[in-house]
């Protein structure tokens, strides 16, 4: 038993109650978030600035009541420190300006240790937070999957089609998988710098896996990130690793999943019903409650009973089937937080208050 429940969680040891965490839980629906980033100018800068980036992480924890920190910084900082320039434009969301458009434009990438090495900003926020987490607290670390990192990569921004990605895809197969395979062997390193920094667990988000077709899928996504996952877990077998691909109800039907890691991240639009069906044996499933339910404590509810019900023996952490979104009321994320310990307690204590 670790003295975390997260932890304990991951693993699928018995816990009092299931843990619960938010994607994008440090975030804009914070004030206090709000403030720090206004101190920061800017939100690269805050990811920048150790001392600010490990504030925001813990705001959360102290704030919302979860049991688990994110580190606060960007899936997109690694293809930033590979040598590609980032702005975070207002209402568009980030953008690259020179996007990967031939070999010889990621042949000017710096890859390996020395893209990894120069990401010292995260390293410092990791070890800041962790000194002062309390110690039955988990540090979550992160990285994007190396498709959805390329998405960004190809296309320069966000995009509602792929169709930069797509096109290379079936035109130019292997400059895609050169971009995946420099991509992947920096988010192994990546990763293992966070771990020896002190992180209790990663999680590798695979945003844009719906954007691919499900024959596809293993061949530019899944194998990459199961690959990473290998690499950590031959090293380090008491980190958890949590893999969270987004939209792939189709192929959780299939039951195809494989790969060494510990707990699936079930996205919203995929039924818990099934995953626990076809997953659920093999690995521990986290989720999966969809994210504009905060809007309504009553959606809320009616969600996590359901959740509690289906997943009473364990085996489960709870979360949204994605990221919190910035106008949610921070008492609705309350709510959810303590409804989710509330009605998984095994112990059969007492409970908070609702409030
Ligand atoms: O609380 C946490 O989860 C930790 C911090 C975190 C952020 N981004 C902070 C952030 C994490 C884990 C991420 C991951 C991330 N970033 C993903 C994968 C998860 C997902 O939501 O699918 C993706 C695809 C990105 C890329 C990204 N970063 C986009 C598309 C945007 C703009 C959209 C938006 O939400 O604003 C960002 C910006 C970003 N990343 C913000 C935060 C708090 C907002 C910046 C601000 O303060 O204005």
């Amino acid at each position: 038993m670790s003295q975390k429940i997260f932890i304990d969680a991951c693993f699928g040891r018995p816990t009092p109650y299931t843990p619960v965490w938010m994607m994008r839980q440090a975030g804009r629906y914070l004030p206090q978030y709000q403030e720090v980033r206004q101190k920061a100018g800017n939100f690269l800068n805050l990811c920048h600035n150790p001392e600010l980036a490990a504030e925001v992480t813990l705001q959360p924890v102290e704030i919302v009541g979860v049991d688990a920190a994110i580190l606060f910084s960007d899936i997109l900082v690694v293809p930033n420190e590979m040598g590609m320039k980032l702005d975070f434009v207002k209402g568009e969301g980030p953008v690259f300006a020179e996007p990967i458009r031939s070999r010889e434009d990621l042949e000017a990438l710096i890859g390996g240790e020395e893209a990894a090495d120069k990401l010292t900003y995260v390293y410092d926020t990791i070890r800041l937070v962790r000194e002062r987490l309390a110690d039955d607290k988990a540090l979550i670390g992160f990285a994007g999957a190396p498709w959805t990192l390329a998405t960004y990569m190809i296309e320069g921004q966000g995009t509602k089609t792929y169709t930069l990605c797509k096109k290379m895809m079936y035109t130019d197969p292997e400059l895609l998988h050169a971009i995946l395979r420099k991509v992947t062997d920096v988010v192994k390193l990546y990763l293992e710098k966070q771990i020896q920094s002190g992180v209790d667990a990663v999680q590798i988000f695979d945003s844009w896996a719906a954007a691919i077709e499900p024959s596809k899928y293993d061949e530019f996504s899944w194998k990459y990130m199961v690959e990473i996952a290998e690499y950590l877990k031959e090293k380090y077998s008491h980190i958890p690793v949590i893999l969270f691909p987004k939209g792939i109800a189709a192929f959780v039907e299939r039951g195809w999943v494989y790969g060494n890691f510990d707990v699936f991240g079930v996205d919203w639009g995929t039924p818990m019903a099934l995953a626990k069906e076809k997953l659920g044996e093999r690995y521990v499933l986290q989720g999966n409650m969809e994210p504009c339910r905060l809007y309504s404590k009553e959606a809320t509810r009616e969600c996590v009973s359901a959740l509690a019900e289906l997943m009473k023996e364990g085996r489960h952490i709870f979360n949204l089937g994605h990221g919190i979104l910035p106008d949610v009321p921070v008492e609705n994320a309350k709510y959810f937080v303590s409804l989710c310990k509330e009605l998984s307690r095994r112990s059969g204590e007492s409970v908070p208050e609702e409030s």
